[in-house]
């Protein structure tokens, strides 16, 4: 599949890069757009160094994800392919997803492109699913993701479950991670089910 996961400054870092790394591994082509303020929180949370702007995560990128079909888009670029509804995208995913993107693509903002490309989908009639994370959450915040839920966008917020007994982050990271691979009709086992043998 051909996906674009964008990464923006929620805490919860590790959904997303957890995300990227498995849809790479598995061969998909993905377009990764980050917001600055998601370079920071890579940082204060997974405490590794994505770099300071475009060019220097564009390098650390290549070079920790060498030989995948990651294609690393500028936040600021415009003219990227995926800003237009005519390059083909299978879905896009926003995880961790702000409030502040959320409030932009639930009116439409497209001031930078994550939320031109969210736009672009939501416009298109693609799949669209983001991972918010905040608590507590305003009447702002509720309003606009069900504006967006009304629209057909998937809500998959960073709440894990613990029916599955999780042990470790991993763990719930991968609930997360796993019931957005759901959604996108990606095979996977990152988590374990209702009923499935907990290991
Ligand atoms: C350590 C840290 C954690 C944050 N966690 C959240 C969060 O969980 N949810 C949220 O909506 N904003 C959070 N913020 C605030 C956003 O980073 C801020 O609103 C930012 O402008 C979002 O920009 P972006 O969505 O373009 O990345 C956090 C900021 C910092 C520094």
């Amino acid at each position: 599949m051909k996906i674009t996961v964008a990464i923006t400054g929620a805490s919860g870092a590790v959904y997303g890069v957890s995300l990227l790394e498995y849809l790479l591994k598995e061969k998909h082509k993905v377009n990764l757009i980050l917001s600055p303020e998601a370079r920071l929180i890579v940082h204060e949370e997974l405490g590794v160094s994505w770099g300071s702007c475009y060019s220097e995560t564009a390098e650390l990128l290549k070079k920790r994800y060498p030989d995948t079909d990651l294609v690393y888009c500028n936040e600021t670029d415009m003219t990227a392919p995926i800003a237009s509804g005519s390059h083909p995208i299978d879905a896009m995913v926003v995880a961790p997803c702000s409030m502040k993107v959320i409030a932009a693509i639930a009116h439409g903002l497209s001031s930078n492109l994550i939320e031109r490309a969210a736009d672009v989908t939501l416009k298109e009639r693609r799949p669209l699913i983001l991972v918010p994370r905040e608590t507590p959450l305003s009447s702002i915040h509720l309003a606009n993701m069900l504006t967006l839920s009304k629209m057909g966008v998937w809500i998959i917020p960073a709440m894990p479950a613990f029916y599955n007994h999780p042990k470790t982050i991993e763990d719930m990271v991968g609930f997360i991670v796993g019931r957005v691979l759901d959604r996108l009709g990606i095979s996977n086992q990152t988590y374990t089910r209702w009923k499935e043998e907990i290991t």
